[in-house]
């Protein structure tokens, strides 16, 4: 666990296990020597502009050739630039391209809803068909380059549809997770300034109905710049309909034309927005542009899932996430993969529902979540040992730690030890991604990422800018740019280099803590700042702290993050109540309900501690570093105490632990 603040980072296990590729993967692997990955590595670090040049030319069509490859200052007037004067267009690429060859036929999303009878897939040609329906029906509403389209929808064909329409016509799509809140979504309408929403009726979880157009409704009374809001049935079942501005999907596709021109983008021109959270309160629109990104999404998705025309493919996240948009949609398509979109949840309606959609489809690589691993695991080995798995290949992991035993049995359990697994760290900002093994070249260590991608040259800092030993924990950074890095935070320019340039100038920081080893791979150990990893989700502690906060009866909030067995981390809220307020158990449920329904259920605190004070420095700071140990039980050793400005607190802190 990373010493958060202190700037020391403490290496409690060391893994030793080591795991060679399985022969038969290395075999016909893309990459099958680490002599090549290190060639390719050296070539793209010492020479980007050749590298980067191949990969473009390889993976992606143009309309115009570029004038530069990369261009970049991390240094003062920040700025990143890949493939000036280049155009091109996203959603051709991920469709109009496949259509001249076999592909046409070949299926490019396979969609499996919740209720184990739905189901629907669409070729190439016929995904390109819906697209242009859509990418017509933005136009009719007026939407124009440049426009922001946002996209509040369930793990639902349309919401493909939907963001590969806004690239074909150049408008830029903010997807919001659809389990956010009414008020979360308002906040990120307002915002990307947005003036059409697209949607669904209801959304399905665990075989329950989400009435995700009254969270609309809701959102939608603090937006009166959005004038049109597009809704698709998920469901038979009526929702509330505002005349003039609420229109159903199936009624505007009716009359749309199948064929719309994909308008000609700059390389530099935005492709999206996609809101994440840093360690402040507000959320922070992560832009992405279109070159760049297309090439690092379909150069990382060929060579890391190592991936075959003859694969089906099944990433498991949400497209409401970064990794739903790189490797659900904008990797896969590009690259004329089949690509698999599930609706459902790994327990609904049994806890093998994973393995029943991988046996139904024959998936060959599958890309998850530890979260999701950790869940089913507890769930017992029967599950996964009753369907039929031999078609897995390759497996994945993203989104936060694996712990070795997760990681062991993946490696066991469900890739039956022909299947290697390859950790993916990356983050929204990185737009895919950068360390990770490639499955057939690179000895795999349980816990590791193992090491960097094409382009990306990380470093281990200690806290004062130099570089960290071998095994000693510091702060991971990125001393050079590569092509999906993000361009900005939408409409505010400050941030992007406040956040991420100004600590250490000159590198890009992640924000993340990690260790190299004696082999050079990297061990990430988790944030450094106020960002919590929830099952895989990213949270601020400020925002739940804010939200906590504007109840009328909280004085104060301050939340942490303590390990938590299946969430990874779970969210421990310290709550003061104003004087007056009587303490209940009543009350824990309404704050957990209203933390629901300011941010969303992701969010819901797992333990609230009433406290009479909290333990602060006599500049009026709250000392965290307290409040995180006594949240993981660790109350021996509190460490020193003696800023505190009133450390009879501490003793009431430990009286009222739950
Ligand atoms: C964490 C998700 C360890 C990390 C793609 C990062 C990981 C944050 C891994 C980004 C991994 C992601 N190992 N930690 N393989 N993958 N993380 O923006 O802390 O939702 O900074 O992007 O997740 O989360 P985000």
């Amino acid at each position: 666990m990373v010493g958060k603040k202190s700037g020391s980072v403490d290496t409690l296990l060391i893994e030793k296990r080591i795991i060679s590729p399985p022969q038969s993967f290395r075999e016909n692997a893309r990459i099958n020597s680490r002599k090549q990955y290190e060639e390719m590595w050296r070539k793209s670090i010492e020479n980007p502009d050749e590298f980067w040049g191949e990969m473009a030319e390889e993976h992606i069509d143009w309309f115009k050739k570029w004038e530069a490859v990369e261009e970049y200052s991390f240094q003062d007037d920040v700025f990143v630039r890949y493939y000036r004067g280049a155009k091109l267009n996203a959603s051709y690429n991920c469709l109009d391209r496949h259509l001249r060859s076999w592909r046409r036929n070949k299926a490019a999303l396979i969609w499996q809803g919740e209720p184990l009878e739905e189901s629907r897939t669409f070729t190439y040609l016929q995904l390109y068909r819906e697209v242009c329906k859509f990418a017509n029906v933005l136009k009719g509403l007026g939407v124009k380059k440049g426009d922001r389209v946002s996209v509040y929808m369930p793990m639902i064909p349309e919401l493909a549809i939907a963001i590969l329409s806004c690239a074909r016509i150049g408008a830029i799509h903010s997807v919001v997770f659809g389990g956010f809140s009414a008020e979360a979504l308002r906040d990120r309408l307002l915002d990307s300034k947005a003036n059409v929403l697209v949607t669904a009726n209801y959304g399905m979880r665990a075989g329950k109905l989400i009435p995700s157009k009254t969270n609309v409704d809701l959102a939608l009374a603090g937006c009166p710049d959005v004038k049109n809001c597009i809704v698709v049935k998920r469901v038979e079942k009526d929702c509330n309909m505002v005349e003039g501005r609420d229109q159903y999907w199936d009624d505007l596709m009716s009359s749309a034309s199948p064929f719309c021109e994909a308008e000609v983008m700059d390389a530099e021109d935005p492709l999206f927005i996609l809101y994440t959270s840093g360690s402040t309160g507000k959320p922070k629109g992560v832009l992405h542009t279109t070159g760049g990104y297309m090439v690092y999404a379909a150069t990382t998705f060929k060579y890391v899932f190592d991936y075959r025309d003859e694969d089906v493919y099944w990433c498991t996240a949400d497209i409401g996430w970064v990794t739903g948009h790189s490797y659900i949609v904008y990797g896969p398509l590009a690259a004329g993969a089949t690509s698999l979109m599930f609706e459902g949840v790994p327990h609904y309606p049994e806890p093998d529902r994973y393995w029943e959609v991988v046996e139904k489809y024959r998936v060959s690589i599958l890309y998850t979540a530890p979260t999701a691993l950790r869940s089913m695991i507890k769930s017992g080995d029967h599950w996964p040992l009753g369907r039929d798995l031999s078609s897995l290949r390759l497996l994945g992991s993203v989104g936060e730690p694996i712990n070795p035993e997760a990681w062991m049995w993946y490696h066991y359990v469900i890739g039956r030890e022909k299947a290697p697994i390859v950790d993916t760290w990356w983050q929204t900002e990185t737009g895919g991604i950068l360390i990770t093994p490639l499955p057939g070249c690179i000895s795999t260590k349980p816990g590791s990422a193992t090491l960097p991608f094409f382009g990306v040259n990380p470093k281990v800092i200690r806290q004062d800018g130099s570089e960290a030993g071998v095994n000693e924990g510091g702060y991971l950074v990125i001393t050079k740019p590569w092509p999906g890095i993000m361009r900005g935070v939408y409409g505010d320019p400050e941030r992007f280099k406040n956040t991420y340039f100004v600590q250490y100038p000159g590198v890009y920081f992640t924000g993340d803590g990690a260790r190299r080893d004696e082999d050079g791979y990297i061990w990430l150990m988790g944030r450094v700042d106020d960002v919590i990893n929830v099952s895989g989700h990213r949270l601020s502690t400020a925002e739940v702290e804010s939200a906590l906060a504007a109840h009328p009866k909280v004085a104060e909030a301050a939340v942490v993050g303590y390990p938590h067995d299946i969430k990874g981390e779970g969210i421990y809220a310290y709550i003061t109540l104003k004087d007056s307020v009587e303490l209940t158990e009543e009350l824990r449920y309404e704050l957990t309900m209203h933390v629901r329904q300011e941010i969303g259920p992701i969010a819901s605190p797992d333990v609230i501690h009433f406290t009479s004070a909290m333990p602060k420095t006599r500049s009026g700071k709250i000392l965290r570093r307290i409040l995180r140990k006594i949240a993981s039980g660790d109350i021996d050793q509190l460490g020193d105490t003696t800023t505190l400005a009133d450390r009879a607190v501490i003793n009431d802190l430990l009286n009222t632990v739950n």
